[in-house]
């Protein structure tokens, strides 16, 4: 499969198609677990999800070699990500059976490791970049940190290798298709594509390769790859806005609280304008729609709802989608109520109906300029910060 890209200055340019092999057949012996390495989780999925979450946004075909007995499991997993087949009983011998699947129009292929589950698309993408630029042969690699000694049989160094010009290797490793089907003809063995590579001759460039690719074989290395997992996603932010148009004779809530003596405002609830702007924010950084979408005219129950009420809702809804929240601030804009004086206690107030999460509330006036300087209304702009359980 070949495609054109629709763009004038491109036409007739043809966009290579790259697939990628997945090795995720090893039985994990070194790991210890019943069930196969590839299916254990790190994090909030399986290593094989992470491997194929991260490939399956840089390249168009994808076969991942499974463990015999697993292919239905990593089929459902895959579902019209991958080609599934099941693999051999050594790593070289999976990626010739893999390599075997791959679409003949292939013009490059990653041979990616399931145990490197956390080697990012970026990483991938730099691999291909390599490949597009006229390499034949592009693998990972880090600077060796520590002194290499070969040793003999009983135990003793033989000599100390310079380390400077040693690099510890990863994957993706990444192939012109043809070069990689040569490499695998001979059948041999290694633990790497490119060591089949080198055999033929050659050039094997390797580029930066990625701490968080590490490959992991035994618990200790589950725990490490937790923590990069811990420093890099599983939280997400959004923003929310909200506004009304002060009516005499109405009510004012506010943040949570009732402010006799002021003027309240229009609107189908009690117009709560910071208790909006946060439920927004936690709709945009749950991606669970917005205000209307979950409390509008469909849901009638949710009429007349207090700030509150809506707030602990949200709450209930984000928590439910495996959320909580970390920090909620939000910022009143207009010239009237005073913030200053009740603030900590609308602070509380906004804590309690989200579940205690730690609120910041500031309070500004437009210098006169705007719907709300010109004292016809209020409106409140707030940010969250959630973090996925
Ligand atoms: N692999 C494979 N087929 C094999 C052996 C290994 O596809 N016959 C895959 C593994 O699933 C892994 C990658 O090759 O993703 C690297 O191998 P390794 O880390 O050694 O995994 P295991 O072989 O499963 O672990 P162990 O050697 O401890 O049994
Ligand atoms: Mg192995």
């Amino acid at each position: 499969m070949r495609f054109l890209l629709p763009n004038a200055y491109l036409l007739e340019k043809e966009v290579p198609m790259i697939a990628a092999i997945i090795a995720a057949a090893g039985s994990g012996e070194r790991f210890g677990a019943t069930i196969p390495k590839a299916l254990i989780s790190l994090g909030d999925r399986t290593l094989i999800e992470h491997a194929l979450a991260s490939l399956s946004a840089v390249v168009d075909e994808i076969v991942i070699t499974a463990p015999a007995g697993y292919e239905d499991a990593i089929r459902t997993i895959a579902a019209d990500r991958a080609t599934v087949v099941t693999g051999g009983s050594t790593r070289s011998e999976s990626v010739r059976i893999g390599l075997a699947a791959v679409s003949p129009t292939a013009e490059y292929v990653l041979v990616h490791d399931a145990a490197r589950a956390l080697a990012s698309s970026d990483l991938a993408r730099r691999v291909i970049t390599a490949l597009k630029s006229g390499d034949v042969a592009v693998i990972p690699g880090l600077a060796q940190v520590d002194t290499v000694k070969v040793v003999d049989g009983d135990g003793y160094v033989t000599a100390t290798p310079d380390r400077a010009p040693l690099r510890r290797v990863q994957t993706p490793q990444g192939f012109a298709y043809d070069l990689l089907k040569r490499a695998h003809a001979s059948g041999s063995d290694a633990t790497d594509d490119a060591a089949l590579v080198e055999q033929l001759g050659a050039r094997v460039k390797v580029i930066e390769g990625e701490e968080r690719a590490i490959k992991i074989t035994t618990p200790s290395d589950l725990a490490t790859a937790l923590q990069f997992l811990g420093n890099t996603h599983d939280f997400s932010t959004g923003v929310g806005v909200d506004s009304h148009a002060f009516a005499d004779g109405r009510p004012l809530h506010l943040a949570g609280l009732f402010w006799p003596d002021e003027t309240g405002v229009d609107g189908h609830s009690d117009g709560d304008v910071a208790a909006h702007a946060i439920c927004d924010a936690l709709f945009a950084a749950s991606n669970l729609g917005d205000l209307g979408s979950n409390f509008g005219t469909s849901r009638p129950e949710y009429a007349g709802a207090s700030g509150a009420q809506l707030l602990q809702e949200t709450t209930r809804l984000v928590t439910a989608a495996g959320y909580s929240i970390s920090h909620v601030s939000v910022q009143i804009i207009g010239n009237r109520p005073k913030i200053g004086a009740r603030r900590v206690e609308a602070i509380a107030a906004l804590s309690a109906a989200l579940g205690g999460a730690d609120v910041a509330l500031l309070a500004t006036t437009t210098d006169g300029l705007g719907l709300t300087g010109e004292g016809k209304g209020i409106a409140a702009i707030a940010s969250a910060l959630i973090t996925k359980n």
